[in-house]
């Protein structure tokens, strides 16, 4: 399969491009930041998904919507804009089979920065609206929204032990997902998956779960 994924030099997206990689499929990846994966199999294209250009490609199969920032000022600009301008730009042909969007757990929670939340529930709605569109190429649309997972884009809290078990305390399966764990998701969602679309997944180790019964 041709894959493009989006914010491909750290982190989830790093992961999603080399568990793609590792299944033999060939990937594009696009960052702002220059390519920290080497592959015969694997291009790079530096650019910025809000702003900057984005380059002619044909016949994208599966489409991954995964760059993202927090708490940057441009939340809404970059998650939200940015990924509905490369889905507009690269999804809707023949060739597309699936579109996945990397939300988060906020996007139903709302918790976390005020527009890094709206972005998120943002892209939510945004890929109900792709799915809808994407139908008549048989193609699928979905959302995989990760609670914590150990990336640097949360090394604030991660390098803080008294926050970390703060959160440790919120997680009812005392815990974070590695992004390789959410590579696996990813790939499951677009390649095995061929009849759920229009969906949200939440992979958030029970963190939204977590009730306290009391008797
Ligand atoms: N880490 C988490 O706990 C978590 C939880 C839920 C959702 N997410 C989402 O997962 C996605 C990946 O997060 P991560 O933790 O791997 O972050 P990360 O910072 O490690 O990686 C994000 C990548 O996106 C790239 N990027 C940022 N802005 C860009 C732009 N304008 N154009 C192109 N590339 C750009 C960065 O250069 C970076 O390589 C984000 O959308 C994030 O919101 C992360």
């Amino acid at each position: 399969m041709k894959v493009f994924v989006t914010g491909t030099s750290n982190g989830i997206g790093k992961a999603i491009a080399q568990k793609f990689l590792s299944c033999g499929h060939e990937v594009i990846g696009l960052d702002v930041q220059p390519a920290t994966i080497k592959s015969a199999n694997y291009s790079h294209i530096k650019t910025d998904i809000f702003s900057g250009e984005l380059p002619e490609i044909e016949g994208i199969e599966i489409l991954i919507n995964n760059a993202g920032v927090q708490n940057s000022v441009r939340d809404i600009d970059v998650n939200l804009k940015g990924s509905i301008r490369v889905t507009e730009k690269y999804a809707f042909q023949q060739n597309i089979k699936s579109v996945l969007f990397i939300a988060s757990a906020s996007a139903s929670t709302g918790a976390e920065f005020p527009e890094y939340s709206a972005s998120k529930g943002g892209m939510v709605a945004y890929m109900k609206n792709v799915a809808l569109r994407i139908a008549k190429f048989g193609a699928t649309a979905n959302s995989l929204s990760p609670g914590g997972v150990k990336t640097a884009l949360n090394d604030h809290v991660m390098n803080d032990p008294t926050l970390w078990q703060q959160i440790m305390n919120e997680t009812l399966l005392p815990k974070w997902a590695e992004p390789e764990e959410i590579a696996e998701w990813a790939y499951f969602m677009t390649i095995v998956n061929r009849s759920m679309t229009a969906q949200d997944i939440l992979v958030d180790n029970g963190e939204q779960a977590k009730a306290n019964f009391i008797w």
